[in-house]
Parts: C-alpha cells; structure tokens; sequence
C-alpha cells in the first residue's frame, strides 16, 4: 500500500511538471486564472475599497452579465456553453456526450486544472465536504465546482486528477508550475456566500496580491475576479468583472471596456487566444475580452445580442437539468457547423460523438443571442450550412 501511494505522488507530480514545461503560445496570453466569488450586484461591488484598488491594476467590464440562478447554472456554463437548463443548486450530472472545455484545451495539448478551496481530496464527487478542514461544514461545495457535474470529466481519471485544492495551487505556485488553463472556487466563506460582499473583497486583495507581482509568472497571465449572478433577483444578472495580471497591457491598466460579456465570454476567448475549435454550443457567438483582439488585432466580431432588450436573465430557460418535470428536455445536439471566434469549426472528436444527430434541431445558431425561460426562450431550429 505504502509503495502504491508513494508510486501515485511520484506519477501526480510528474504530470505537473510534465504540463507546466510545454507552454503553448496565445496571441494575448499564456495563462488564463479565473477567479469566482458569489452573488453580489454591480452597483455596491463597484464601491468596496479592495475592488476599487483592484480596478487600477487593470480592465474592468462594465457590461458583463450572469446567464441565470442560482449559482449551479452560472458555473455550469462557464465550461461547457450551455446550463442546460439548470435552475436549482442540487446534485446534478451530464452524460459522457457533453464536452467541456477541458477537452478543447486538451486538443492542444494546453495544461488546466481546477483548484476548489477546502476540497478534501483530489477528484472529490462529494456533495459538500464534511467540515474537517476550517470553517465547519460545507466549506467546498459541488455546486460551485462545475467539472465534477460532467461525466466527460469524471469517467477519465487524469481529469480527475486535475481537480484539486488550494494547497495544491499554492505549491503548484510557488514551484511556478500553474497549468495554462486555471479555474479556481474559494471556500464558502472567502467566496463571501456564507460571509459578506466585503469579507470577499477584502480576501480577493490579499489572495491576488503575490498573482500580481511582477514576475509572479513567467509567461502572459490573465488574471480574471468575477462573480457568478447578482445578488438580486428582480435586476438584471448585472456583476463585476475585472481583467487583471501581466497580460493587460500597461496603457489598458485602469480602463473600463464598456463590451457586452456573458459567462460565455472566458470560452470565447480561450477559443481565440489558442486558436482552438469550440464545442459548437453558445461559446460560439460570444463576445471576445476586447483587450485581447486589441493585442493581436485579428477580431472584429464583437456585437451587442440582437435581443438584449427582451432578455430576463433571471430565469432559467427548459432543459436537461431543469428540477420541473414541464420544464424538461433533452440535450440538444450541438450546431456541427458552427465556427468560433479563433476561425475553427466544432471539435473533431465532438462531430464524431454526435455526428448521428447533425440536422436535429439546435438553438445554437452562434449569433451571440441570450435566451431565458420568461421571455426570450432559445429557438431550435435545423442547422444550416
Ligand atoms: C427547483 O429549484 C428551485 C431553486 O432551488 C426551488 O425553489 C424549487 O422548489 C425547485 N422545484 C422543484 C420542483 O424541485
Ligand atoms: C500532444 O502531445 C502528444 C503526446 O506528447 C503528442 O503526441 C501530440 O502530437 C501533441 N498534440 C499537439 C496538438 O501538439
Ligand atoms: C449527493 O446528493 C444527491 C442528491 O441529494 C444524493 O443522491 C447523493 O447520494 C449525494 N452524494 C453523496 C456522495 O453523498
Ligand atoms: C454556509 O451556509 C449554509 C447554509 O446556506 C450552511 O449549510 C453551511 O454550513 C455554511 N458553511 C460555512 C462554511 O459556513
Ligand atoms: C425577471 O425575473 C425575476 C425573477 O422571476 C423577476 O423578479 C423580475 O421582475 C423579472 N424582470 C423582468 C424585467 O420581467
């Protein structure tokens, strides 16, 4: 037993090291560091001391928008171009079929891992942890963690291996070996759901302030600090975004980009800084981090979604994990047509799994449009060439 875990740590170290060593080139950026916090409006998070000194170091959008609530969607989103219709907190799972974007950055062989603060283990599928850790029960939460929710995550084990937790960032850190690709979920109380909008604050300025160092990285980083949804419900899902780390370019730093951004927006840009096909879902159509068409010059397909106006992004749209029976669908089959904001067309091995399904109708149509379950629900329609 003891030579098999000795034999485990030896082969969990090497990945580390064997991913940090090749880093794949981005036209603005070679590391991409998201950051989430929990429920708060635009309007205060703006006024908090910590975030408006953080507002100096680099972009803030002003115009970025949360998809729905609760929390589960907004997370589940950010990785795989769709909630599927999640409007609840609960256990949830996708089946095998649904990609995200580790299998993207997989394509290229760009290293990711996601750290969850108080995880208590690598891979953890658990509910919540147990309260072993520091600040009682529920410090780590599943629903804050969307990898572990797609079975394309959690049926491979070298994907599972890269969940990790915030010890392991902090060594991985200091061994300068932070994979290229990283999302990252403070516990309960740093995120402030359990605490309070300036206790989250007040976190996010210490624990960025090493990230921003100079030389804190060797290459390009992008540091982003967002939220997941408002706090509240009759508003539009309006949070705070901001754009940090040595990527920003000097004159940028201090700026407001006044472009409309979604959850979406990190795939988008992920997609077009590495030139990396998309899962053909709503990470097709959504706006780039203009900071980085800016660097690169390459990218004028930003645009307001034509419907923005009649969007409530309070409310969930019918799908595969919606918790009302009325209110469930199948998962729709992504638009194998689609090509994103790097030029390239649907992941190969996506077309290869849902090839069989390719004229079924899809409301993904790559026009950037947002959609809800009161007044602008997604259109299917066959794809078209
Ligand atoms: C669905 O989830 C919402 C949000 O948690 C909850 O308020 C509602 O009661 C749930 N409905 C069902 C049918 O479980
Ligand atoms: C990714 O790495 C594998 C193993 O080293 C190699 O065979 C493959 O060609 C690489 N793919 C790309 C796109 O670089
Ligand atoms: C997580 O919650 C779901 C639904 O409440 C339950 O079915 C499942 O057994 C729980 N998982 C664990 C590991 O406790
Ligand atoms: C956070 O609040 C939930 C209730 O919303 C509670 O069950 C949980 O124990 C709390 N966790 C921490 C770390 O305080
Ligand atoms: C959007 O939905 C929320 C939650 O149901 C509701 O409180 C709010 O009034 C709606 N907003 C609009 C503009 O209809």
């Amino acid at each position: 037993m003891k030579q098999f875990l000795f034999l485990l740590v030896l082969g969990v170290t090497w990945l580390g090291v064997a991913s940090a060593k090749q880093i794949v080139q981005g036209k603005a950026f070679e590391r991409i560091i998201q950051v989430w916090l929990e429920n708060q409006d635009f309007a205060k998070v703006s006024l908090d001391a910590n975030i408006v000194d953080l507002k100096r170091k680099g972009v803030t959008a002003l115009r970025y928008y949360a998809h729905t609530h609760p929390s589960q969607p907004n997370y589940l989103a950010a990785i795989g171009g769709d909630y599927f219709g999640c409007n609840h907190d609960e256990f949830a799972r996708l089946p095998e079929k649904v990609f995200t974007v580790a299998d993207l950055l997989e394509s290229k062989n760009i290293s990711w891992a996601a750290y969850m603060e108080d995880m208590p283990g690598p891979g953890f599928m658990g509910n919540y942890s147990d309260g072993s850790t520091r600040n009682g029960g529920w410090d780590y939460v599943r629903k804050h963690n969307p990898f572990v929710t797609y079975d394309s995550v959690t049926n491979d084990g070298d994907r599972l291996l890269r969940i990790l937790s915030f010890d392991d960032f902090h060594r991985d850190f200091a061994a300068r070996r932070v994979p290229q690709f990283v999302f990252m979920t403070p516990n309960m109380m740093n995120d402030g759901h359990n605490s309070s909008l300036e206790a989250a604050a007040e976190w996010s300025h210490k624990f960025l302030e090493p990230l921003l160092a100079d030389n804190a990285f060797d290459e390009r980083t992008l540091i982003m600090l967002t939220y997941d949804e408002s706090e509240t419900y009759e508003n539009p899902n309006h949070i705070v975004t901001l754009l940090l780390g040595s990527a920003i370019p000097k004159a940028m730093k201090g700026t407001e980009d006044a472009t409309f951004y979604t959850h979406y927006s990190t795939l988008s840009t992920v997609e077009y800084n590495w030139g990396l096909p998309n899962l053909g879902r709503y990470d097709v159509g959504a706006n780039v981090f203009h900071f980085a068409t800016e660097a690169s010059g390459g990218y004028r397909g930003n645009k307001d979604p034509e419907n923005l106006k009649s969007v409530n992004n309070s409310v969930s749209y019918p799908g595969f994990l919606h918790n009302e029976t009325a209110n469930q669908l199948p998962i729709p089959p992504p638009n194998l047509n689609l090509v994103g904001a790097s030029g390239q067309g649907v992941l190969e091995a996506i077309k290869n799994a849902w090839r069989a399904d390719k004229n079924k109708e899809t409301p993904y149509d790559g026009s950037g449009r947002v959609y809800d379950g009161d007044k602008s629900p997604p259109v299917y329609k066959v794809p078209t060439l």
